[in-house]
């Protein structure tokens, strides 16, 4: 383009023509530009007419429906933040042009469904369902300009819409790494800007454990610290002997759930046991099957030391614990850890091998299928419902459970054969702790997954029988923090592949494509920009 002005500049006689040629290729490509929306909609349509709305610090937005408050609540707060002002919100139906956010009544609602109008009228988002009209919310974002001070102008365009998969996720670890408050909100609002809608929070490890439980303050007294970190790659070439740690109070726990639930975002906690468990060990010694000495773990892996499956305290404990967990998440799925738990300890333990005997039970595996039933009683008990790594499906899945496929398809496989629910999370294209290029461009794990390999993820496995399909709720992006010390590398390992996955997650499989995708994805990593987000450049 720039090339383009320099030769005709000086021509006089082609100086209109040029004008006019120019004129049409910036409206092409502001057109082009601005409808450029991931996850890609069920349908979407340019009018024949080609026309703009245009939203100014004036245009109202009439909320037809008092319920679809956070939803008027979300977008201000965006234009705030991008653009420096905020529109009225009017709680009535209006007849100047606006924003409308309209609830419609059918008798069986389809969740997260929404339709966007834009035409000289405003724009109308019309839902079922108040997800719905979040949905259509993040759409208008979506057809903002990605740059700041600029008219906020928006083509006519119809958008019909609903998600694929009813569980869209992205998983933290804040364990081997502790993320303040303010990050865990502001990655809820990556979540919600993708139409995903749960947080897997992973709040216990063996490098710390991360929330306050009044009955046991040692967890957190003592569980959320560690003496220092391994320098480097494991295994690391010393420690840096700083003392690491944090946790979330309660308080700030409710915060935070109740800022995801504004966004249509359920937060799943995990409480991992009988593995992963050094912190919460360090804290009660009397926990394990030695009874100590225990460390929160300065380093990275899986450790031997885990909960001892013949001591009742154990139990007691962590059905404690849940008592305290539970009531602070509304949602009704708890996930309960169960993958890498090394059975050593078990097998040299009197009071586990005693459990074993007096409950006919073969082996290890069978042990810590035990362990994890008996939480599960507990657990539905309380009317909820849990999840856990397809590690338990070994020696006998709990009944209820819904299982979380990690080590590949397999697990989900097995689990949705047996008539389980199942979220697909395989190591080889939603680990997003793994390398995205190659060379490896920065400290990580290890593992390649570029970008196009997430893009290509099917989370309904080719062999599982079509009959089983419905078992599968969706996937979900797994963020584990060894290498990811501070915020900026998180956004650094997740986007553009969170970007991917969730095209994966709520677009209609025929819609996908992958080169579409990378010239959508232009503008989103301006979105990236204006929302100060570090991201990977050059993905692949
Ligand atoms: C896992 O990655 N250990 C679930
Ligand atoms: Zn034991």
């Amino acid at each position: 383009m720039l090339l383009y002005v320099r030769i005709r500049f000086n021509n006089q006689h082609y100086m209109k023509h040029f004008w006019f040629i120019a004129c049409l290729q910036v409206l092409a490509a502001c057109a082009l530009a601005q409808v450029s929306i991931i996850p890609q909609p069920v349908g979407l349509k340019m009018p024949g007419s080609a026309g703009n709305f245009s939203i100014t610090s004036k245009t109202s937005i009439y909320l037809e429906d008092a319920r679809l408050a956070p939803s008027a609540a979300f977008l201000n707060d965006y234009l705030k933040q991008i653009y420096g002002f905020t529109l009225p919100v009017k709680k009535k139906a209006g007849t100047a042009p606006g924003i409308r956010l309209r609830h419609q009544t059918t008798a069986s609602p389809r969740e997260g469904a929404y339709t966007l109008q834009v035409d000289n009228q405003g724009i109308a988002i019309t839902s079922e369902t108040e997800q719905g009209a979040f949905y259509g919310i993040q759409t208008l974002i979506q057809l903002l300009p990605a740059a700041k001070n600029t008219t906020l102008s928006i083509p006519f365009v119809s958008v019909t819409d609903y998600p694929r998969f009813q569980y869209r996720g992205m998983h933290l670890d804040v364990g081997r790494h502790f993320f303040p408050v303010e990050f865990v909100k502001k990655y809820i609002d990556y979540i919600a800007l993708h139409k995903m809608n749960y947080f897997h929070w992973h709040l216990t490890e063996d490098q710390g454990w991360r929330i306050e439980i009044k009955k046991y303050p040692r967890l957190t007294q003592v569980g959320a610290w560690r003496d220092g970190t391994i320098i480097g790659p494991y295994p690391g070439t010393g420690n840096d002997n700083i003392r690491y740690g944090g946790f979330y109070t309660q308080k700030e726990v409710k915060e935070i759930v109740q800022y995801a639930a504004q966004r249509y975002i359920t937060v799943v906690p995990e409480i991992e046991m009988p593995g992963h468990s050094s912190a919460a060990l360090t804290a009660y010694p009397h926990l394990g099957c030695t009874g100590g000495p225990y460390k929160v773990q300065p380093t990275w892996g899986v450790f031997k030391e885990v909960f001892c499956a013949g001591n009742d305290s154990v139990f007691t404990f962590l059905q404690d614990v849940l008592d305290e967990v539970l009531p602070l998440f509304p949602s009704k799925y708890v996930h309960i850890g169960g993958d890498e738990c090394p059975k050593e300890s078990w097998k040299v333990c009197p009071k586990c091998q005693a459990r074993k005997t007096a409950n006919n039970l073969k082996d290890e595996h069978e042990l810590q299928s035990y362990f994890v039933q008996r939480m599960e009683k507990y657990i539905n008990s309380k009317g909820k419902i849990m999840i856990g790594w397809d590690e338990i499906l070994e020696g006998g899945l709990a009944p209820n459970a819904v299982v979380m496929s990690w080590r590949g398809e397999k697990g989900g496989i097995d689990a949705a054969n047996q008539g389980h629910d199942v979220i697909m999370t395989p190591v080889s294209h939603v680990y997003l702790d793994y390398a995205q290029a190659k060379p490896e461009d920065s400290l990580v794990i290890g593992g390649y997954t570029p970008l196009k390999k997430t893009y290509s993820y099917e989370p309904v496995p080719a062999e599982l029988d079509a009959s089983k399909n419905k078992h599968v709720l969706g996937a979900q992006g797994n963020v584990w923090t060894e290498y990811m010390g501070y915020p900026s590398k998180v956004e650094y390992m997740i986007f553009p592949r969170m970007s991917a996955l969730s095209e994966v997650l709520w677009s209609p499989r025929e819609v996908r494509n992958w080169e579409d995708f990378e010239k959508r994805l232009e503008m989103q990593v301006l979105r990236y920009g204006l929302w100060g987000a570090n991201y990977n450049k050059k993905f692949e």
